[in-house]
């Protein structure tokens, strides 16, 4: 498979037809226990949790779409960085992007900080700052690139450079961009992390998250986090994600096209304080952007004049539905300060730039004449 390229692996890696009875699609193996062949024998699965044939076929399909040699899949995306952070021990550093989802924010302080870990927020854009940052027992060094919802980015290899040379590990969110926008491995990351609830499923329709590991050491610790934490993503689960992988291609390339023309609609418009996206030459990262991504994406934010303002924008819209979550094929938007950083102070969300005008958009696959035509109006009504 390695030969392969992107479009053959999504429908391809670990999605070859089932042996026993040649059903193209992977079945889903319902079943929590399997038979013995003898006392310690097997025919390869003992039981759901240690492994499940649905779940081993995600699995590979990750690991092939990610370039990385080990994928394990969890029952969130919480759950994953969950399972990546249980690598560390108490008394190592860890460093984080300053400006990344607060649901990450949330665990590391109110549960990880609970376990001697030391975690420091940096502003991860900076390399300088990423190095300064770096302590005798930094451990690792974990991104969110872009970033939640200001769309900051950080420079992959960068920071990989830096981290490498003291011997410390870099993990990548890559939830916003996918596998099909950005590489983290191919830039110099050890570790790829995703909620598979955003665009590897693409549906809306299920929770899930994954880590892609690059050595041997990686495998065995994930493994046995999954063992023995037990986090693990539902063979239904698993299925479904399989089944979004096959278009994910096909829908990115529709998401962009999309993301580019809303964002180049909301740029212009009077009532759009601030416009938060990559993909335009105005965006400080621009540069960076087009050397480290295959594409832009259809992640955005925009910054309205007041709370009151988003509020009257978000009861406007008639396509655009007012909901969390991203990377489905259906248009979202939401407040950022009641939603995915509701969780943090508003002194953080202040320090982070995340104000009470700020909505996050996540651009489907709809018409995007439609789209654009939804946002005027809601626009017009603010
Ligand atoms: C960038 C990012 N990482 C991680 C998560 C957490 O994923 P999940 O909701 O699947 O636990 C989210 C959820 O919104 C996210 O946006």
């Amino acid at each position: 498979m390695a030969n392969y390229k992107f479009s053959t692996l999504a429908v391809h890696a670990g999605q070859h037809p089932d042996p026993l009875t040649g059903a193209v699609n992977v079945p889903v193996y319902l079943s929590s226990t399997f038979e013995l062949t003898g006392i310690g024998a097997d025919r390869g699965w003992d039981y759901s949790r240690a492994g499940n044939p649905t779940r081993d076929r995600l699995e590979t399909a990750l690991a092939a779409l990610e370039g990385g040699t080990s994928g394990h899949a969890f029952t969130t995306g919480m759950a994953a960085i969950g399972a990546l952070v249980a690598m560390l021990r108490s008394g190592d550093h860890l460093i984080c992007s300053r400006d990344v989802y607060a649901g990450t924010v949330r665990l590391f302080d109110q549960i990880v900080s609970g376990y001697g870990i030391q975690i420091e927020y940096v502003d991860t854009s900076d390399l300088a700052a990423v190095e300064a940052a770096i302590r005798p027992n930094t451990r690792l060094i974990h991104i969110e690139t872009p970033s939640n919802p200001l769309m900051v980015l950080t420079d992959i290899t960068g920071v990989a450079k830096i981290a490498h040379a003291r011997g410390i590990e870099v993990s990548v969110d890559n939830t916003f961009l996918s596998p099909v926008l950005q590489n983290p491995i191919a830039l110099g990351a050890d570790i790829v992390m995703h909620s598979t609830t955003k665009y590897l499923n693409g549906h809306s329709d299920g929770l899930g998250g994954a880590l892609i590991g690059t050595t041997p050491e990686h495998k065995e610790r994930f493994l046995l986090i999954q063992k023995a934490a037990g986090g693990v993503m539902s063979p239904f689960e698993c299925y479904l994600v399989l089944r979004g992988i096959k278009t994910l291609p096909l829908r990115i390339q529709k998401h962009e096209e999309n993301g580019r023309a809303v964002a180049e609609f909301l740029s212009g418009h009077p009532k759009v304080q601030k416009l938060a996206y990559p993909g335009l030459p105005c965006h400080p990262q621009y540069a960076l952007a087009c050397r480290q991504q295959k594409g832009f994406g259809s992640m955005m934010s925009i910054e309205l004049q007041s709370r009151d303002e988003a509020a009257r924008f978000l009861t406007a819209i008639k396509i655009f539905l007012n909901a969390e979550s991203l990377g489905g094929v259906e248009s979202l938007a939401s407040h950022s300060a009641t939603t995915t950083h509701g969780s943090v102070s508003e002194e953080v969300r202040r320090r982070m730039g995340i104000n009470e005008g700020r909505i996050r958009l996540s651009i489907g696959i709809e018409d995007k004449d439609d789209l654009i035509a939804d946002l005027d109006q809601a626009l017009a009504a603010v």
